[in-house]
Order: structure tokens, then C-alpha cells, then sequence
């Protein structure tokens, strides 16, 4: 009885104290951050809960590759660099894209094969970047047959890129989304109806709490940086769906995969609360880079894939993805709206011009 008591007091004071420090918000953005916040612990116990039950499927044999090109965005740090390093044990030749190329100088000499790294720059957060990246890759490779959207960056204050676009949207999506249709002719090349080309956006169990603020994408009314990481996760879900679809309709040996690394050990939570008070929790509950690569090096290598593209996949077998994702409606929204905001039009997504 006491401890129910004590329960309730402890609730309605964290209560009273949360709604203290929000009391300039209105009611309606108080209620839907409580939400997202609940939601995206839910969705983070849910996304550990499933690499502890599914600890035995993540694991994979890499093929040899030779010949064969692969462009990674963010590869070298993180999940992205055990990505490479798995593409390059696999023989494959390698392009990265990052902020600081000179960072990677040392990459190439600690990793196997690494004499078949490229570096390029790119920010994902600059259009002209991503076209420019997008120009270089061309230059050295006319033919691709991987492309891991690897980077991202989680939460952070609202900013707006050079471009006017919303940082984590344009990082995690839009970057991606006009890399995508830059490659796409390389990547038609790269593809026969024997091997498909494919096209692997690293999206995040985090994207289930989320939606798509149609009327409102850069979330300038009122922005939750959480929903903010949601909808640009999410975003990249419902491109790989969409685009797998078009591609499929067109008749081109292009797939394209989304995965969920599953919970892992990185940089990418430097700044949130959690690794603040429990950065042994990170270390002793969360997957290392190496385990969170091997779903993506499963996407881009497993040969039973070839039939099931479009697929959401964690831990190497099909995940779990929230509603909205598989709308259609929605899907075509979000790439109209995606091609307008790279000033392209939605029947020129992916075309040689
Ligand atoms: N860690 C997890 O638990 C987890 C869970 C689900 C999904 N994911 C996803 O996994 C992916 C990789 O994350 P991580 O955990 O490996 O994070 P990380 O260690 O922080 O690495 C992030 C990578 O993204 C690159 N990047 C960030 N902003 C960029 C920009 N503007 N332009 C170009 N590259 C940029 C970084 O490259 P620079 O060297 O240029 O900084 C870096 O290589 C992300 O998409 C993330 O959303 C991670
Ligand atoms: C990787 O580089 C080595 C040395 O330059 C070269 O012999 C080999 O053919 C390259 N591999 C591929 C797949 O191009
Ligand atoms: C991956 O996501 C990006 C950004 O959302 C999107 O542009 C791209 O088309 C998706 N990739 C595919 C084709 O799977
Ligand atoms: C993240 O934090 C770690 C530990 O404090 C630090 O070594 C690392 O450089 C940080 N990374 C980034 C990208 O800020």
C-alpha cells in the first residue's frame, strides 16, 4: 500500500515538474513530445529485446565480389567502416563518402585490401556536395553495384541547411534521396537480371514512433528533435519501398533493401541523456559495429533477397515496420514532395538527362 502511495506521489511530482519546465508550450506539443519520448524508449527496449532473441540468425559468410563496385555514404567511422571493411573482404572495390576525407587516410592502411578504398568528400547536408560526390564516383566507376546509405546523425538542435532543409531530414534522407537518383544510371548498369544492383538504406527501429509531417516537413512550427530523427528514419523506409517498386514496374535489375542494424555501440548517441548516465550500459547491452554491419552486408550479399526486395530487415530476417511505412499513398507523397524539394521532376527520379 505504501509503495503505491509512494508511486503515485513520485508520478504526479515527475509529472508536475515536467509540465513546470514546458508550461510556455501549448498543451498539444507537451502531450505528443511525452509521446514520442515514451515511444522511442519503447521502441529502443523493443529493437535490444529483438538482437538478444535473434543473436544466432545475425551472421553472415561474405562472397567473393571481385570487380565489383560498391559506394558507402559514411564509411569511416561507426557501422559504415565495418561495412567496408566487410566490402573490402569481399574483394570488392570500395568508394566512401565523407566530411573530412583526410580522416580516412589511415583507413585504407589498417584494412584488408584497403589499397581499393576510394575517398571522396561529401556532406549530406548540401545538395551541391551530394552532386559533386556524385560527379567524382561517376568519373572513376560509369558502372555501380552496391550503394549502402549508410550516414546519419541523431537529435541535435533545429537548424536548417544551406538548402532550407531540416538536418536530420537532409542527412539522413534528402542527401540520400538525391544520391540515389544521381547513381541510379550507374547502378542500372551495374545490374543484370542474374545479380541485381542493389540499393541498402540503413533506416533505424526508430523510425515506428514516427510520421511524416506532410504539411510541415522542415517541422517548423514546432520541432521535437525525436521526431525529427523518426521521420527522416522513416523517410528512408518508405524511399526504399517506393523506389523498389518503380524500379521493379520499369523493368530495371536495380533492388533496394532497408535495414535496422540493431542497437549499436557508436558515436551517434554522443549528446543524448543515456550515454550521459549509462555509457557502461552501451558497452556491456549494445551490439558492437562489426555485429551491426552483418545485417547490412546481408542485404547487400544474401542471393534469397533477390526475390523479397522492398524488404525491412533486422537481424537478417524480414523486421517489424510500423503502418504508415508500407501506405503507398503515403509513399508517393513523400517522393513527390522529396523530388520537388531537389528540384527534379517526380518522372526524372533516377534517369540518365
Ligand atoms: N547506432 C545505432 O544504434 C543505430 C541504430 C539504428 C540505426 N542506425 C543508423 O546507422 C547509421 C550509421 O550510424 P552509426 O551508429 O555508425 O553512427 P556514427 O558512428 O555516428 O557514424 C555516422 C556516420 O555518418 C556520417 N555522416 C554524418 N553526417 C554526415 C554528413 N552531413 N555528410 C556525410 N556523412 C555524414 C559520418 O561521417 P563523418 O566522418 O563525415 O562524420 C559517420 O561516418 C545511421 O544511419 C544511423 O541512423 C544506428
Ligand atoms: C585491389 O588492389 C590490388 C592492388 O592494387 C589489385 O591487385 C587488385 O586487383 C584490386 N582488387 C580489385 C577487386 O580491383
Ligand atoms: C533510400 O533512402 C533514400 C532517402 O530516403 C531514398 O532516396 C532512396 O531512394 C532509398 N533507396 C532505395 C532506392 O532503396
Ligand atoms: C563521441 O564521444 C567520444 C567519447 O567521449 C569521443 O571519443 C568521440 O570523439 C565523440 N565523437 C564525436 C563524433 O563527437
Amino acid at each position: 500500500m505504501s509503495v503505491a502511495i509512494a508511486s503515485a506521489a513520485i508520478l504526479t511530482t515527475a509529472a508536475a515538474v515536467y509540465w513546470f519546465l514546458n508550461r510556455h508550450k501549448p498543451v498539444k506539443h507537451i502531450l505528443s513530445e511525452l509521446r514520442y519520448t515514451i515511444d522511442m524508449q519503447g521502441a529502443g527496449v523493443g529493437g535490444l529485446i529483438d538482437d538478444w532473441v535473434n543473436i544466432r540468425r545475425n551472421k553472415i559468410v561474405l562472397p567473393d565480389a571481385s570487380r565489383k563496385i560498391a559506394v558507402v555514404t559514411g564509411g569511416a567511422r561507426g557501422i559504415g567502416a565495418e561495412v567496408v571493411r566487410g566490402l573490402l573482404k569481399a574483394n570488392m572495390n570500395v568508394v566512401i563518402g565523407i566530411r573530412k576525407p583526410e580522416l580516412a587516410q589511415t583507413l585504407s592502411e589498417t584494412m584488408e585490401n584497403g589499397q581499393n578504398l576510394t575517398v571522396f568528400q561529401l556532406d549530406l547536408q548540401s545538395l551541391k556536395s551530394v552532386k559533386q560526390f556524385a560527379e567524382n564516383v561517376l568519373k572513376k566507376y560509369p558502372a555501380i553495384h552496391i550503394l549502402v546509405n549508410n550516414a546519419g546523425i541523431m537529435f541535435g538542435d533545429y537548424k536548417l541547411t544551406e538548402d532550407g532543409i531540416e538536418t536530420q531530414l537532409s542527412t539522413n534522407h534528402l542527401g540520400h534521396f538525391y544520391l540515389t537518383h544521381l547513381l541510379l544510371p550507374a547502378l542500372k548498369k551495374g545490374g543484370t537480371f542474374e545479380e541485381s544492383a542493389r540499393v541498402v538504406n540503413v533506416t533505424s527501429c526508430a523510425h515506428y514512433p514516427g510520421k511524416i509531417y506532410f504539411d510541415d516537413i522542415n517541422m517548423k512550427e514546432h520541432y521535437d528533435t525525436t521526431a525529427a530523427y523518426a521521420q527522416s528514419k522513416l523517410a528512408q523506409l518508405m524511399s526504399a519501398r517506393y523506389i523498389n517498386r518503380l524500379l521493379d514496374q520499369e523493368g530495371y535489375p536495380v533492388k533496394c533493401y532497408a535495414v535496422h542494424p540493431g542497437i549499436v555501440d557508436t558515436d551517434l548517441f554522443n549528446g543524448t541523456l543515456f550515454r550521459r548516465l549509462f555509457p557502461w550500459a552501451m558497452k556491456l547491452f549494445f551490439k558492437t559495429p562489426a555485429k551491426g554491419a552483418i545485417s547490412i552486408h546481408h542485404a547487400c550479399f544474401d542471393k534469397d533477397l533477390e526475390k523479397k526486395s522492398g524488404l525491412y530487415i533486422s537481424n537478417c530476417i524480414e523486421g517489424i515496420s510500423n503502418r504508415f511505412s508500407k501506405n503507398v499513398e503515403h509513399q508517393q507523397r513523400l517522393f513527390e514532395i522529396s523530388c520537388e524539394l531537389i528540384g527534379i521532376d517526380a518522372n526524372d527520379f533516377g534517369k540518365d538527362l
